[in-house]
């Protein structure tokens, strides 16, 4: 160690924190204090084949400082100086990491509410503060050379201090935090790096993004010896014109087999031949700079984005976005997401035919783009500023103005290179004013080959804001108000939708509906559905159990409950089952019947054709076979049809493996009917009562109008923010219903004063020995728009099989049933469980002609619908799922409980969106159905 004489590191650290003599984290023009230029995600290498392998580790000019880091959490920024010198009450935590996931303070889970009630750029006194605090050595060879410390990412107002001297200081939470260290680092020996994190700034307020709150290193931190490069720009558009701006160097491109195919000086060379990139083929090259023994490199893939005639246009062509909205967000670890965990987002993006990424609502993980480049994912790339608790404000606040402009750049010029961006989006919810526009005009006048998203820009006007938006993007749009504009806009640009069908708990009722609609008109170009991920954080009960927490599960207060789960896949990313109705909107595969024995195939992508699927059929007959080889755009294909045939059923899957897929993996499907099936014979039977199922079905059919409501239905947690129906349902006591009966009729009453609902039931017994169930609802006029309208039953313990005729196989609803096929489905009533985060209603399943619930031996009960019947096998009742807050209050009954619904109301989106639309909602004043039940 060196004895040189040091400044007090405290003292450096209380005059970091209070740069000019003011708190530096509540002085919103202090956007950075010597934070580098913001650059390509660049490292250099001492050679071109080393650099063209991109794998920092392999560079002797590289050096992460990932690991085991001491941290100390202070409750004030006052307090922090002092905290320094400290010899005990350090822990040792995980870099990456976030101290809110670590056992320090808790996450909170706001949406547009701040946590604290301060205007900006004002925070609350107790404002945690983490002291990080380890020590490196540099390697040898670094020192003549820019020695950089870097943080991929920093929650809270990062200040550095190296060897108790000050470095800098950084407040854009989501791009890299880069200091020139050359002067103060010690080549000799060790070094100590402090950084510390205010949590609560003047930041926090274009911060204000609905997600968890949290405070740490989340990616990231590493140091880096610089030569003579340290950023480029490149430009490939789909003429071949490779164009790299860099002050000097000599570039080479290599394509993916490694063979170099432009060499020469930095500046322009036309690539011969170069295969395009895009989401369906996302080919890349990969570009190495040189220049005194520096090698930097990246990926490149040639494709251009332009707009024109109201479209936007990829490669000459315009595209369909089957979009999500994708957050960092892990399970365990909070934002600090890990590569395993994007890498799987990426392959169950595109398993399911997704092949568009808006980065909401910061830039990800900058993996997260090498990704999208590599798998086929268009990206929105998102400035980091959301400052939704203050809309109006601080976007004219031209305290904020730097830092409007400056995170834009930040994400700008980290991502430039990537292929997979093809839109600069300036943020989220902020309004729109002066702040935007000057990050607009930055961004237009650095990089003019992509065009801009706002949604801010076109919020009151579908028409305005085209300084900050070329892309028409409102978020929950009723399907008819975008048909309306398709029809009538002289809008010089298209829509695309950057929020849509909010896929809290079951949901995504109407998807299919905005598909037609982008269907119909060009100039939809379809939309990111909100969102890819339930935001849950793992928890384990005293008894063992697992469940996802929510927002206030951690006392944190203010917050918003459940409404951050609200994805399309679980937080360990398995697929709710909306996302297999996506998969089947946005499949690369269409069919057409021709004749009665002819079936066209086309594909439904915007480049390529169906060479790369194969496909089979299978007749409701039983006759199945194998296509022919599928070509080009389309493929006439012959099939020998059956009279007796109802349906043929169409298959799509890969030929080869992909970067994300197995060969196999099916891509789509399509049914199509082929006549409708005969009407059942309507034997009458003779009068009989209820009896002969006493062993079975534990007492008579009783009538069910209530659902335990789903988050659409209305946001039960928030009783203040109840959108959808369920106020009214419950001020009529719904949930909540008592009987009366008299006769063959049953007088169902809730709370306050309303006609009653009578229900009247008759048995007739049939030849073959089954028993008809006739039902007749007739309903009080205030008893309209009900959650369903049928009856459920109660099985003894034991029958679990479940097979069905009728659509499947995973649930389905009357708005969200494209994807169902009708056949003959297997499963278990414990396998119908779907484990949506706050429990509700799941596991209906539409219009089923047959239902059968047996035991291993076969014997049981089988339902025959009258035509057809809705149903749902479950070990919970509609009250134990309302009444459960999380997945580990439900507590299994061994009965089944069979709900037969002549018909439920659809899901719609309402917890943020439009309600079901009025053709998916029971309006009738009385219904009548019919149901038969026979023993096996
Ligand atoms: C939007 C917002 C998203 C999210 C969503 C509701 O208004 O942009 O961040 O809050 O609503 O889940
Ligand atoms: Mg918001």
């Amino acid at each position: 160690m060196s004895t040189q004489q040091r400044p007090k590191p405290s003292a450096a650290l209380d005059a970091l924190l209070h740069v000019g003599g003011r708190p530096t984290w509540t002085n919103p023009q202090l956007t950075s204090l010597n934070r580098l230029e913001p650059h390509a995600t660049l490292v250099p290498f001492p050679s071109v084949e080393l650099a063209a392998t991109l794998e920092p580790a392999r560079s002797r000019w590289f050096r992460s400082l990932d690991g085991q880091w001491e941290l100390r959490v202070e409750p004030r920024p006052e307090e922090a100086a002092a905290a320094l010198g400290a010899k005990r009450g350090w822990s040792s935590v995980a870099v990456p990491g976030l101290w809110t996931m670590q056992g320090f303070g808790a996450p909170q889970y706001t949406n547009v509410q701040m946590p604290f009630p301060n205007p900006p750029p004002e925070v609350p006194l107790d404002n945690p503060t983490g002291i990080y605090r380890r020590r490196f050595t540099v390697p040898r060879g670094w020192r003549h050379r820019r020695v950089v410390l870097g943080f991929g990412g920093a929650e809270g107002a990062l200040h550095v201090l190296l060897n108790g001297e000050p470095v800098g200081i950084s407040k854009d939470a989501r791009t890299p935090a880069e200091f020139d260290i050359t002067a103060l680092v010690r080549h000799g020996g060790e070094n100590e790096l402090v950084a510390v994190l205010v949590k609560w700034s003047d930041a926090s307020f274009v911060e204000d993004q609905d997600q968890w709150w949290h405070a740490g290193l989340p990616r990231e931190v590493y140091l880096r010896a610089d030569g003579g490069l340290t950023d480029f720009f490149v430009h490939a558009g789909m003429d071949g014109l490779l164009r790299v701006e860099a002050p000097r160097g000599e570039l080479v491109l290599f394509d993916a087999r490694g063979k170099t195919v432009a060499h020469g000086r930095v500046g322009e060379h036309h690539v011969r031949n170069a295969r395009l990139w895009s989401a369906e083929d996302p080919a890349l090259y990969t570009l190495v700079v040189t220049h005194e023994g520096d090698s930097v490199a990246c990926r490149v893939g040639f494709r251009t984005v332009e707009m024109r005639d109201a479209r936007l246009l990829v490669n000459g062509k315009a595209i369909r976005i089957h979009g999500v909205n994708r957050h960092d967000h892990d399970d365990v670890r909070g934002r600090a997401v890990t590569r395993e965990g994007m890498e799987t987002d990426a392959r169950v993006m595109k398993q399911h035919n997704i092949n568009a990424v808006r980065s909401s609502h910061y830039p990800n993980d900058p993996y997260w783009l090498d990704l999208c480049d590599r798998y086929g994912l268009y990206a929105i790339d998102e400035a980091n500023i959301e400052s939704h608790a203050w809309y109006d404000d601080v976007c004219r606040d031209p305290r904020y103005a730097a830092a409007f402009v400056e995170r834009a750049r930040n994400m700008v010029e980290r991502d430039k290179n990537h292929p997979s961006v093809i839109l600069w989006s300036l943020g989220n919810e902020s309004g729109y004013g002066p702040n935007h526009d000057a990050a607009a005009g930055w961004i237009r006048s650095r990089d003019p080959s992509r065009p801009l998203h706002y949604e801010g820009a076109i919020r009151r006007d579908w028409s305005g804001g085209r300084p900050a938006t070329d892309i028409v993007c409102p978020m929950y749009p009723e399907v008819e108000n975008i048909e309306a504009w398709a029809r009538a806009n002289d809008d010089p640009r298209p829509m695309i939708l950057c929020e849509y069908s909010h896929a809290m708990g079951n949901s995504n009722g109407g998807l299919a509906d905005y598909y037609a609609a982008f269907d119909r008109y060009d100039q939809l170009q379809g939309g990111f559905i909100w969102e890819w991920v339930d935001h849950g954080i793992r928890q384990t009960d005293a008894q063992g159990r697992d469940y996802w927490a929510y927002g206030g599960d951690f006392g944190d207060e203010p917050n918003d409950v459940n409404f951050c789960a609200d994805g399309l896949v679980w937080p360990d990313r398995t697929p709710h089952p909306a996302l297999h109705e996506l998969k089947y909107l946005a499949q690369p595969t269409g069919v057409e019947q021709l004749g009665r024995s002819r079936f066209r195939i086309s594909t439904k992508r915007d480049f390529r054709g169906l060479d790369d699927l194969r496909g089979t059929w299978e007749l409701s007959t039983g006759e199945r076979g194998k296509l022919p080889a599928l070509r080009g755009q389309r493929t006439d294909v012959r099939i020998p049809v059956p009279a007796a045939a109802d349906w043929i059923t169409f298959r799509f899957a890969l030929r080869a493996a992909t970067e994300w897929a197995p060969a196999g993996h099916e891509v789509g499907w399509r049914q199509l009917r082929l006549r409708n099936a005969p009407a059942a014979t309507r034997a009458r039977g003779r009068a009989a009562t209820w009896e002969g199922f006493d062993d079975l079905i534990l007492e008579p059919p009783r009538l069910q109008l209530w659902r335990a409501a789903t988050d659409n239905d209305g946001l039960r947690l928030m009783p203040d923010r109840l959108a959808g129906p369920l106020p009214r349902w419950l001020e009529l006591g719904l949930d909540r219903l008592e009987a009366r009966s008299k006769g063959g009729e049953t007088r169902w009453s809730g709370r306050g004063k309303w006609d009653d609902a009578i229900h009247r039931q008759a048995f007739r017994r049939l030849a073959d020995g089954g028993l008809l169930v006739e039902n007749e609802v007739v309903l009080g006029s205030e008893l309209r728009d009900l959650p369903r309208i049928g009856v459920v039953l109660t099985l003894r313990p034991g029958l679990e099989r479940l097979e069905w005729d009728g659509p499947g196989p995973v649930e389905s609803y009357a708005d969200r049933q494209a994807s169902a096929v009708d056949g003959r489905w297997r499963s278990t009533v414990t396998g119908e469980y779907v484990p949506y985060i706050m429990p509700q209603e799941h596991g209906h399943h539409v219009a089923a002609r047959r239902i059968a619930l047996t035991d291993d031996d076969g014997n049981g009960v089988e339902v025959l619908g009258r035509p057809a019947i809705g149903f749902g096998a479950s070990h919970f009742t509609a009250d134990d799922l309302w009444r459960a807050r999380h997945t580990n209050d439900l507590e299994p009954r061994a009965e089944t409980i069979l709900s037969l619904d002549h018909a439920q109301r659809g899901l719609g989106t309402a917890s943020c969106g439009p309600d079901t639309a009025e053709r998916y909602r029971l309006l009738e004043p009385a219904y009548r159905f019919a149901y038969v039940l026979r023993r096996l």
